[in-house]
């Protein structure tokens, strides 16, 4: 496919090397290419450009940008280049104030999710969220005790769902389907959880499983 990614941090990268090494073609989009100068000397298969171009190169379009600016990145994009399409949502709604005690603050609530937020906006993009709950580092391919990791995703649109389950699948996950858009309200604060090792204990390296009888 066809993968145009809004972002140049750690996620947009390490997804953007997922794809590359599942053989699909990537556009990262970025205000500011030069950051990504040494990124892509490192993948030369990949482009560099900005949200608009990218977003406009993409099947499928990964937003992967700060929270509090998720909304913006799209606007960026423009409408007319996401419209239609299967946008994988990783963003985590983190406020800007410091984590308590390891415990980081969002800045939606239970009843309204981040994801919520952005389909309401851009009512005819075909948003899944997914990639938002486990560090960047294990995002490709996880090595765990334990077997596969559980990616929770949700989304409106089953078939933008198959999609990214798909990708999901490709990048050594299982998935779990969790409905329609506001269980973003439930999978968001999944990275709030999934961090307080990190903070407390400089433990990054785990993700979730959801057992199950058989
Ligand atoms: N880090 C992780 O391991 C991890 C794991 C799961 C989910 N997430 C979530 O994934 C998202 C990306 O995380 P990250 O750590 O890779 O990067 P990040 O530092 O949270 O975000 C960097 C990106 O945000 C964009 N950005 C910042 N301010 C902007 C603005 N005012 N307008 C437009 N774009 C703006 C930057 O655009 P430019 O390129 O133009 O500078 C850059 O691409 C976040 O929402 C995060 O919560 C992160």
């Amino acid at each position: 496919m066809k993968v145009g990614i809004l972002g140049s941090g750690e996620v947009a990268k390490a997804l953007a090397g997922g794809f590359l090494q599942h053989g699909h073609e990537v556009m990262l989009g970025t205000r500011t290419a030069s950051k990504l100068a040494d990124w892509a000397k490192r993948n030369p298969k990949a482009k560099v450009a900005g949200f608009s171009d990218a977003a406009r190169f993409g099947e499928l379009v990964v937003l992967a940008v700060k929270g509090t600016a998720a909304a913006d990145a799209l606007r960026a994009a423009g409408a007319a280049n996401i419209n239609g399409k299967p946008v994988i949502d990783a963003t985590n709604p983190i406020a800007d104030a410091p984590p308590e005690n390891g415990v980081l603050k969002f800045f939606t609530t239970l009843d309204d999710s981040l994801m919520e937020r952005l389909q309401r906006e851009f009512e005819q993009v075909r948003f899944v969220k997914a990639f938002s709950s486990v560090g960047n580092a294990l995002m490709v391919d996880p090595k765990l005790k334990g077997g596969k990791p559980t990616m929770f995703i949700c989304g409106n649109d089953d078939a933008a769902k198959k999609i990214v389950g798909g990708i999901v699948d490709q990048f050594g996950w299982e998935t779990a389907d969790m409905g329609q858009v506001e269980a973003a309200r439930a999978i968001e604060p999944l990275c709030i959880l999934w961090c307080i090792p990190g903070f407390l204990r400089n433990d990054w390296m785990h993700a979730f499983k959801l057992l199950t009888p058989s």
